[in-house]
């Protein structure tokens, strides 16, 4: 990803929402995407799979997959491209997930097309992903429907879908930030795991820098719709060089540092139609300096 431009158009009026964002996703490994609400983490990874609302457009850059230009043939080639390797994967299980049908189906459905498989084949596939993604006794969960599993377990069964089709390059939207603490870290888990077994880049979009740390070997920092900071994930988050990622640092619980003092950031991102052109994370605390002191390194 070069480059990336995303303009948003709210009452008739363009605004951008994304600024000359560029990072790249290396086989076989992760990268986080972080930013805080409304830093337009999404916008980023809908412009690679096409799925931007109807009100937004890629206006510059290119992101490149496979050799492929992603942005060369908008709209008519979504298809294509998911086929070709790229999987996306869901904060909300709710919306990706079909009710009414069983969730092997629905695991299976888009490989069995392809390499058309006999119904049985079918099955037993689905049977190998539930497995593959943390589900005990899939034989017996593969025909039930996506309302009898809990929601650790759809959120597993999402995941199954979607790397059913051994994509190349998974994009996470904060997949885990609806579940519970013990479930979050067994997803983190299993794409760990995930990662290596199908030699698969991740992107994976997320506020949690924890989440990160545990997942992720090279970082991207988002602020308002631009890139902050970026590199390894040791050294962007051991020795962070800017004040935005030294506060989101200091606003992130430690595991290995229970009971440590946390400093919310003060105020929150300014909307779309609100920011100045130049807007920075500096314009945002020096508005709220008068609240909160705004020293991160002492952290
Ligand atoms: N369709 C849209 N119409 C108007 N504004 C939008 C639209 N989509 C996104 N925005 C605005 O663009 C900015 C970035 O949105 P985006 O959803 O990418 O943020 P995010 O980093 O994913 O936030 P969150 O952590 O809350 O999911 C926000 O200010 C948001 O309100
Ligand atoms: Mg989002």
């Amino acid at each position: 990803m070069q480059g990336l431009n995303v303009d948003v158009v709210i009452q008739g009026r363009e605004y951008a929402a994304l600024k000359d964002v560029s990072f790249s996703v290396e086989r076989g490994q992760a990268h986080g995407l972080v930013g805080e609400s409304g830093s337009g983490k999404s916008l980023a990874l809908r412009s690679l799979m096409g799925l931007l609302p109807s009100n937004a457009r890629v206006t510059g850059g290119s992101a490149t997959f496979k050799g492929a230009d992603l942005f060369a043939n908008r709209g008519r080639n979504i298809r294509k491209i998911r086929g070709a390797g790229i999987s996306m994967v869901f904060q909300e299980p709710a919306v990706a997930l079909n009710p009414i049908a069983r969730v092997g189906t629905q695991i299976s459905d888009g490989i069995a097309q392809q390499k058309k498989m006999s119904r049985k084949e079918a099955r037993d596939y689905a049977v190998h992903m539930m497995g593959l993604v943390g589900i005990p006794s899939p034989e017996l969960r593969v025909d039930a429907y996506p309302f009898q599993l809990s929601g650790g377990m759809r959120q597993r069964v999402m995941i199954a879908a979607s790397v059913a089709c051994q994509p190349d390059l998974i994009l996470c939207d904060e997949p885990t930030t609806a579940l519970d603490v013990t479930v979050q870290a067994q997803i983190l888990a299993l794409f760990n795991g995930l990662k290596e077994e199908l030699n698969a880049g991740i992107l994976y979009v997320t506020h949690d820098l924890a989440v990160v740390s545990e997942l992720c070997s090279t970082i991207s920092v988002l602020y308002a719709g631009r890139l902050v900071e970026s590199g390894s994930a040791a050294r962007v988050l051991g020795d962070p060089q800017e004040e935005y990622t030294r506060a989101l640092l200091a606003a992130t619980p430690r595991i290995d540092e229970p009971g440590q003092r946390l400093r919310p950031i003060p105020g929150t991102t300014l909307a779309l139609r609100d920011r100045p052109a130049d807007y920075s994370f500096a314009m945002r605390i020096a508005e709220h300096a008068l609240d909160t002191p705004t020293n991160f390194e002492e952290q």
